[in-house]
């Protein structure tokens, strides 16, 4: 698929709500007015979240290349999905009722001993404000916690508000920044942390 072919559909009616009543609904009217006849396929969706096969990996190696001015080689989810044994990695697939299975978001962390590392995370641009980044986040840290995880962190440009109010919904404080970590354009990264996994809490956001 080709980044300006992207989103080839969306058109819902009938799919999952977020425990907040939100759902994918609202989106549908929006989209509409940009899509032909022949694009939109039968409905409903759903979003299912699976660990990430190397089959994958096109479709999150685009996802990354569309969400990032440093996006990874594609070899480096190979890696993580073959050899890492400290990597947890999640897909968020959006499923058609024709059986097209789309990647709309993609998740890697790493657990360290009892500290869980999220290294990626992106949601398809058509997909976001719809709780998916939060159920990646969600997930892959209950799996990390598991595991043994404890506490969680990561580095966030200090523009990416959005990211920010993500990781602060679910709990994440400011810890520190590291300076002129981008190499692109020499932003600083914001260091967030969540010292204690309470999996009660995260096991909540998860739908
Ligand atoms: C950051 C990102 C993963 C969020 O994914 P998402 O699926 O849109 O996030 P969610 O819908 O789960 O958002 C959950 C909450 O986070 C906050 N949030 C997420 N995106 C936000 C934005 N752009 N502005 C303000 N708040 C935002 C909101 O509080 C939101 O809850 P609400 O919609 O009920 O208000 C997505 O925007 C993305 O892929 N961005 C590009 C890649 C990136 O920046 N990744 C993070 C690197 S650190």
């Amino acid at each position: 698929m080709t980044r300006s072919a992207w989103p080839p559909f969306i058109y819902t009616s009938q799919i999952q709500s977020l425990p907040d009543g939100k759902g994918l609904r609202g989106i549908s009217s929006r989209m509409d007015s940009q899509l032909s006849g022949a694009d939109i396929p039968p409905r409903p969706f759903k979003i299912n979240y699976r660990p990430m096969t190397v089959e994958d990996i096109p479709q999150v190696h685009q996802l990354d290349q569309r969400s990032f001015s440093l996006p990874w080689p594609e070899r480096s989810f190979l890696y993580e999905i073959t050899q890492n044994t400290n990597a947890i990695t999640l897909v968020a697939e959006a499923v058609y009722e024709n059986g097209q299975r789309l990647i709309v978001g993609m998740i890697v962390v790493w657990l360290i001993v009892d500290e869980i590392h999220i290294g990626t995370v992106a949601v398809e641009a058509g997909f976001r404000r719809m709780g998916v980044g939060r159920q990646l986040v969600a997930r892959t840290l209950l799996a990390g916690a598991a595991r043994g995880g404890s506490m969680a962190f990561l580095e966030v440009r200090r523009s990416n508000l959005g990211a920010q109010a993500l990781y602060q919904q679910m709990g994440f404080e400011m810890a520190g920044e590291r300076r002129r970590y981008y190499h692109d354009n020499q932003e600083d990264a914001l260091l967030m942390t969540l010292n204690r996994l309470n999996q009660a809490i995260l096991s909540r956001w998860v739908v």
